[in-house]
Formats: C-alpha cells, sequence, structure tokens
C-alpha cells in the first residue's frame, strides 16, 4: 500500500522502479515532461533526440507497469517531440490502445515568421481500451455550459415558484430555444420536463433493443403493453428507479428521469484551456514566478475527470510534477466532487538558478531553493486555501 498523498523527491526513474518493484498501480498517470524545447528553463529541456527518446522510453516502460488494467496516461507534448513521442507509446503501450490526441491552446501569439504555434497536446492511451471506462465530463464542469445551465435553471424554479409549472415549463421551451440557436446545440431540447421542485429534467426512454414483451410489475402496480420493435427495461431497473423518486410518468408509461444539473457531455479533441492559464493559477495562490511552465489547474481536473467518473479512490501519479498542478487538481477535485483521490508526484530536487525569481521567492520564504521545495510549498498552500485537512507524505530515495 503506498501512503495517502505523497511528494517523492529525486529521479524519477528510482521511484518508477520502486513502485514496479512494489507491484504498485495507478488509475490515472499524468505527465507532463522536458518537451526537449532547448529552452533555457529551470529544468534541462535540452537533451540531443536519442537521448531525449532513451530518457522517456526508460521512464514510460516503467509507467506501463505500474498502470491498472483500466488505467490511462496522460501525456504533454508539443511540436518538438510529438512525432518521437507517439512512436515511443506506440511500441510501448500498443498502438490498439492509442486513444487520441488533445489539442490545447498554448499562447495567444508566439513570434515566428512562418507559423505561430499556438497550441500544443497531451497524448492518451489505455493500459487495455477494452477495459477503459467511457470518457465523460459533466457539463458543469464545462464552464460555458455551466453557466447556461445555472442561468436557464435559475430562472425556471423562480417562475416555477412564482407562477406555477404550465408557465415555468412554457419559459424552459423558450429559453431551451434561445441557448440553442446561441450556442449551436441541439441536446439542450430533451431537458423538456420539470419535477415537484422545480428541477428541469430529460424524461429518458425505458425500453432497450430486444424481443418486444409485455411488463408487469406488482409491487407499483404497472402493467405496460409490449412496445411494436423494442423490450422494456428490467423489473429491477424500473423498480429501483422508483425507489429513488428517478420514475416519471406519461401517461402510463414511465421514464427515467435526467436532470439538467446532472447531464453530461462527450469529450472532443480540442480544449479550450490557456496554458498561460496556468501561471494565473500560481498568482491566485500568491506563488508569482514561481515556475516556468505550469500547467492549468482546471485542464488537469478535466483530464482527471474524464478518465475517473465511477471511481471513488482513484491514484493519480504525476512523475514530472513541476510545481505541482496535479497535486492541486486532485485536491479541488477531492473538495469539489466529494472525492477520495490520492495524488503521487516525483520531481527532481533541481537547483532553482540564483539569478531567478523563484530564488528571490526562496530566499524570502525561507526555502531551500530547489524546485521540490517550491513544489511542496505550494500543496501547503492549496491545502489551506480549500481548508481541508491533509497529511503530505514527502520522501525521498533513502527511505525506499
Ligand atoms: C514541464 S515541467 C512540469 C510542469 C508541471 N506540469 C506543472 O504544471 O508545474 C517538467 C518537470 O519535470 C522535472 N524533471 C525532469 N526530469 C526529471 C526526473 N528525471 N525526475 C523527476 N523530475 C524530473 C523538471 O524538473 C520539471 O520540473
Amino acid at each position: 500500500m503506498i501512503m495517502a498523498n505523497t511528494v517523492a523527491i529525486g529521479d524519477n526513474i528510482r521511484f518508477l522502479h520502486h513502485l514496479a518493484d512494489k507491484f504498485e498501480k495507478f488509475d490515472v498517470i499524468y505527465i507532463d515532461p522536458p518537451y526537449n524545447t532547448g529552452n533555457n528553463f529551470s529544468y534541462n529541456d535540452k537533451r540531443s533526440t536519442d537521448d531525449w527518446h532513451d530518457f522517456m522510453t526508460k521512464r514510460l516502460k516503467l509507467a506501463c507497469q505500474i498502470l491498472k488494467d483500466d488505467g490511462v496516461i496522460f501525456i504533454s507534448i508539443d511540436d518538438n517531440s510529438l512525432y518521437e513521442l507517439k512512436i515511443v507509446c506506440d511500441t510501448i503501450f500498443n498502438k490498439s490502445n492509442f486513444l487520441g490526441v488533445f489539442i490545447t491552446k498554448q499562447a495567444v501569439r508566439s513570434n515566428s515568421k512562418h507559423i505561430n504555434t499556438i497550441h500544443e497536446y497531451i497524448l492518451v492511451y489505455a493500459q487495455d481500451i477494452k477495459l477503459l471506462e467511457d470518457f465523460k465530463i459533466k457539463r458543469l464542469n464545462n464552464a460555458y455550459e455551466a453557466a447556461m445551465i445555472g442561468d436557464i435553471s435559475k430562472k425556471v424554479k423562480t417562475q416555477f415558484n412564482l407562477y406555477g409549472r404550465a408557465s415555468a415549463l412554457k419559459l424552459l421551451s423558450e429559453l431551451n430555444e434561445e441557448n440553442m440557436k446561441k450556442y449551436g446545440i441541439t441536446w439542450l431540447r430533451n431537458y423538456s420536463e420539470i419535477d415537484e421542485k422545480g428541477e428541469i429534467f430529460f424524461p429518458k426512454d425505458l425500453s432497450v433493443p430486444g424481443t418486444p414483451n409485455e411488463l408487469f410489475i406488482e409491487e407499483i402496480n404497472l402493467k405496460l403493453p409490449a412496445l411494436k420493435t423494442r423490450k422494456w427495461s428490467s423489473p429491477q431497473k424500473i423498480l429501483r428507479l422508483h425507489a429513488e423518486n428517478m420514475l416519471h410518468f406519461k401517461g402510463n408509461r414511465p421514464y427515467e428521469k435526467h436532470y439538467l444539473k446532472d447531464s453530461y457531455d462527450n469529450v472532443v479533441s480540442i480544449l479550450d484551456f490557456y496554458s498561460r492559464q496556468g501561471t494565473n493559477d500560481l498568482v491566485k495562490l500568491g506563488l508569482r514566478n514561481l515556475f516556468d511552465t505550469p500547467k492549468p489547474v482546471e485542464l488537469i481536473k478535466y483530464i482527471i475527470r474524464i478518465s475517473t467518473n465511477g471511481k471513488e479512490n482513484a491514484k493519480i501519479l504525476d512523475f514530472f510534477a513541476g510545481s505541482g498542478t496535479t497535486g492541486q487538481a486532485v485536491l479541488e477535485i477531492n473538495k469539489e466532487d466529494s472525492k477520495n483521490h490520492t495524488f503521487y508526484l516525483i520531481q527532481i530536487d533541481d537547483k532553482v538558478a540564483e539569478n531567478s525569481l523563484a530564488y528571490q521567492f526562496c530566499t524570502e520564504n525561507n526555502l531551500t531553493p530547489t524546485l521540490d521545495q517550491l513544489l511542496i510549498h505550494r500543496i501547503k498552500v492549496v491545502v489551506k486555501k480549500i481548508k481541508s485537512n491533509y497529511n503530505i507524505n514527502v520522501i525521498t530515495a533513502t527511505d525506499l
């Protein structure tokens, strides 16, 4: 058993070997390795192509060993090494487990004379695509849909409380039309009903493919004739929905309530997160200039959420942890979604350059000027901010 919420300080190869030896397994691995851009970052980002290939291959082979059978790995990368990385991953995880590449926004403009590259990528592989749950995201976790859903729900509920059901239903239909036009979406049309509390839901049909059958459920006195081409959902399911107050009747026919506030969306390959937001996230914690290339917290929350839908206690590993964005993402999800996920972050204890603002920050805050100490500091600030009680287990290679 690994201990909850761990920060491991040192070269990740050491810890990856250890985790593999101990048969530890993770549900989600996210990494943001050095892209080999040749830039002067606080970490080494200049290797020969062969060295980078070798460096990544060794680590990804171990990552594959410690990924659960129904687990998934996300790898951030940009144009510098996308193709090398794809080939390495196709070999290690197998081409058949390649799920796709996300495109994320990198910057508004670069200064290139030819192509201003404003995006980067996240490569995604399953350990075994057949065992992986579908990816989906709660619409309430998608900023503009959340705003739209919040707005419609509030207006309809107010109308319901003031003027009753018929009036609220009329308003709902008008608002749905308006929003469908505005955002070019069609799914809203389904959310056409309101329950006894003024909450909006989609009455979902309870038939499934199969040989048509009559249905009789004595407990709730439900008698339904056979449909023309499909059979009814099982009596067990209908009884469960009845017990949970999730059945809606139109005439004598039952439907399952799907609430707008709980609705999910499919995942698409272009994501709307700016890398620059990562820097703003640190500023919001009062940690300006701490790190060169932090990822946006919401981006990491998004990929964790889509890949851990049904899981309550997912184990999440980031072995190029940098400023600890993945740690913050896990802690925020636990708080917001009432989950109990744990993180395992690995970060090498490279020194912070003496002439850097991060070095100055370390001096001012009494921190040893190494990258791992900045990460730990960030996690402590996050724990304080979200007012949670977390013990962070800090280990080094000598503890193994
Ligand atoms: C691109 S940054 C990750 C940024 C991170 N995603 C964030 O949001 O802050 C890569 C990090 O991996 C670290 N790193 C590089 N080689 C490493 C190794 N062998 N073991 C552990 N960490 C390493 C670097 O020091 C750097 O902090």
